[in-house]
């Protein structure tokens, strides 16, 4: 594929959305198609429909040099389109597999429509096999096209940057031609490129996922423990994570991993394995770990408040991690959820939240959230939250208690301003505990 080629887009998703504005930065015309009339519409205003570092800049750009348009037509994306990439959603039915009638549907709309000898690219996240099956599906209506997999990697807070300078690309196709098309679309990006089978590269994305959840939940283990052996997680964490074998990234105790993936893909990838007769019971453990740990949190908020029923918690933070306002399957929400059901008032805020469940009070300054509060609770690791001055803190809460999910603050800074602080693996700090 050369720079100025026309490549279709279907879905104006978190992955399909920072793509296409990846595509066109690389000098590709780009036509994306979306369902959503409001989000459409919204794009064809150069509105982004969720925050994300840099994307509002690159929206802009490309839409004035109209070399990315907008359609809900998805036959209008990929008739002149070489190249076709599929980035709808896959949801989770009730057992935890991927949902993929959307994609199916989509696959059999498409198809048809493109022109013998193009490449149908499957971005969205399916399990080992679907790439296979989909090929087998369009052997009738597009018997010229062909199917390849090349998941996406990239983290919501950090998605343009992983989009456009990529750590790994994986490209899963049968002909070498068609898995070169997709490479060539990655030659202005100095990148290492995996070329293999579709099943393999729909393995690769899972397990990479898998890999972090299993991790984040030993993590949270260790943390755990270090509580009941009265040992310093941040310690542990920093001679773990000296050995290169470990590294230190993606070590971060805390409420339990949440957002629109791990959770997802995990309970996805264990129902993968076992309709391929394994018992994934690594990962196993770790998702039930992971259920475990939001109610943790509620355990040490009770033993903080003394009494849930009544009590009135300040909750900074409902975003499923800092640097975005998506909340899907966020810890906080957990927390705030099992609180409110057990009688506690919870006052939250966020920096860039807007969508807020109806359990939860909202309101704009972390400092009005702590008033005549009995807890404050930090669920999210903002670091403009690191900027409030914490005497005042203590100063309008009820009583001056933290429980610090994200292990954000600093410990003894918290004690000095006369708070009892609790964190995840550390030490308590503050007046109760010395
Ligand atoms: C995740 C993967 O990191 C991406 O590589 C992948 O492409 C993406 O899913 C996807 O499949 O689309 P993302 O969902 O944006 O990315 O979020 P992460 O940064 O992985 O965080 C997931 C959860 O783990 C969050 O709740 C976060 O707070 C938690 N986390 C992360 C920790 O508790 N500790 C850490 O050290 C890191």
């Amino acid at each position: 594929m050369t720079p100025g080629s026309q490549i279709g887009v279907v879905g104006a998703g978190y992955v399909g959305l920072v793509t296409a504005l990846g595509l066109a930065e690389a000098g590709f015309d780009i036509v994306v198609s979306e369902a959503d009339g409001r989000r459409l519409d919204g794009l064809r205003r150069q509105e982004i429909p969720f925050f994300e570092p840099g994307l509002f800049d690159l929206l802009t750009k490309h839409a004035t040099q109209r070399r990315i348009r907008f359609t809900a037509s998805n036959a209008d994306a990929a008739q002149a389109s070489p190249m076709v990439f599929i980035a709808v959603p896959t949801p989770a039915n009730e057992n935890g597999d991927a949902d993929l009638s959307i994609v199916e549907r989509v696959v059999d709309e498409v198809a048809p429509t493109m022109a013998p000898g193009s490449v149908l690219v499957i971005k969205s996240t399916v399990p080992p096999g679907t790439g296979d099956r989909l090929q087998a599906r369009i052997a009738v209506i597009a018997p010229d096209v062909e199917v390849v997999s090349n998941p996406e990697f990239l983290r919501q807070g950090r998605a343009v940057a992983d989009t456009l300078q990529p750590d790994r690309v994986v490209i899963g196709g049968v002909s070498e031609a068609a898995i070169d098309r997709v490479a060539s679309l990655y030659s202005g990006a100095s990148t290492r490129i995996v070329r293999t089978d579709r099943t393999t590269a729909e393995l690769t994305k899972h397990a990479a996922n898998a890999y972090l959840a299993v991790r984040l939940s030993f993590v949270n283990a260790t943390a755990n423990l270090a509580e009941a052996v009265d040992a310093d997680i941040d310690e542990v964490l920093e001679g773990l994570g000296l050995d290169p074998r470990i590294g230190r990234g993606f070590l971060s105790p805390g409420p339990g991993f949440g957002g629109s993936c791990l959770p997802k893909d995990s309970r996805a990838l264990l129902a993968a394995a076992a309709d391929a007769g394994f018992d994934f019971g690594v990962l196993r453990a770790a998702i039930a770990a992971n259920d475990a740990q939001a109610p943790r949190m509620v355990d040490k908020i009770e033993r903080a408040a003394g009494t849930l029923d009544g009590a009135r918690v300040a909750m900074w933070g409902v975003a499923f991690k800092a640097g975005t306002d998506d909340t899907r399957e966020s810890p906080a929400l957990r927390v705030a959820r099992i609180l409110a059901d057990r009688g506690a008032s919870v006052v939250a805020c966020d920096p860039m939240v807007t969508d807020f469940p109806t359990f939860i009070t909202v309101v704009d300054d972390p400092l009005d959230a702590v008033d005549g509060a009995d807890v404050l609770v930090v669920a999210t690791e903002w670091p403009a939250f690191l900027d409030v001055e914490l005497k005042e803190v203590a100063a309008r809460m009820a009583r001056p208690r933290i429980v610090d999910m994200r292990n954000l603050l600093d410990a003894d800074e918290a004690a000095r301003a006369g708070f009892d602080y609790v964190g995840v693996g550390r030490r308590p700090a503050g007046p109760a505990f010395t």
